[in-house]
């Protein structure tokens, strides 16, 4: 597969959370630790893109040099992208959060916006966007476009299932945002949905299945 920007976490802790996950005895409350454990695991991978800033702290002995974060924001795209946010949260306390509400067509597979609440500091922050599926990948370039609007130039996107088919399209339409995700799936069915997958994201963490 010719993709570019795209990371993939090799790790055996990552890779026996997401057998857990996509297990479809998996119950509720477990799917929802397991996706905060692996988007811990996401955040602790990307955060290599946090620009640092030096600054001169005190021990109780002596001076030394310490960094501090420039501003991060996470944007979770409604409804499923919730599920990652405590755990990117639990990284990077002090983060900014913005909501992009977004559901996808059924029929057509296009995103359809909702709603949209951003910060106003996205010119200057390193902007995680957070959704654990990337299918056709329609969501995930419509929410960087609107993040983009709004200001943002340091863009991540990250997710817990990538299908190629999307990861071609957001390299397609947006080539300077880079992917980091948790597993790499096979393709799409002719429902849109990732094989192997997990089925509905947000309805396996909202139990609405
Ligand atoms: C899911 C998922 C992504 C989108 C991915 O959301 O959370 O946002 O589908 O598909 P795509 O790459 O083909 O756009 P869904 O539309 O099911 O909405 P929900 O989060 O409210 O369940
Ligand atoms: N959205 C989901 O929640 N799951 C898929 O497999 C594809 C899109």
């Amino acid at each position: 597969m010719n993709v570019t920007n795209f990371y993939l976490l090799d790790n055996n802790l990552v890779k026996n959370k997401v057998s857990l996950l996509r297990d479809k005895s998996c119950s509720c409350s477990n799917f929802r630790k397991l996706a905060k454990d692996l988007s811990i695991f996401l955040c602790y991978e990307a955060s290599k893109n946090i620009k640092l800033i030096n600054y001169k702290l005190e021990t109780p002995i002596e001076e030394t040099d310490g960094v501090r974060f420039q501003p991060v924001t996470f944007v979770s795209i409604l409804r499923a992208g919730l599920g990652m946010i405590s755990g990117a949260l639990e990284c990077i306390p002090d983060a900014s959060v913005g909501h992009i509400g977004m559901f996808r067509n059924e029929e057509t597979l296009e995103p359809v916006r909702y709603y949209c609440k951003l910060p106003k500091n996205m010119h200057e922050s390193v902007v995680f966007v957070l959704d654990p599926m990337l299918a056709t990948g329609g969501s995930a370039c419509d929410a960087i476009s609107e993040v983009k609007k709004e200001g943002a130039k340091n863009i991540i996107f990250l997710c817990l299932i990538a299908a190629p088919e999307g990861i071609k399209k957001l390299n397609k339409n947006h080539p300077d945002v880079k992917i980091y995700a948790a597993s790499l799936d096979r393709e799409l069915n002719s429902n849109g949905y990732i094989m192997p997958g997990l089925g509905d994201a947000g309805d396996r963490i909202f139990n609405t299945v």
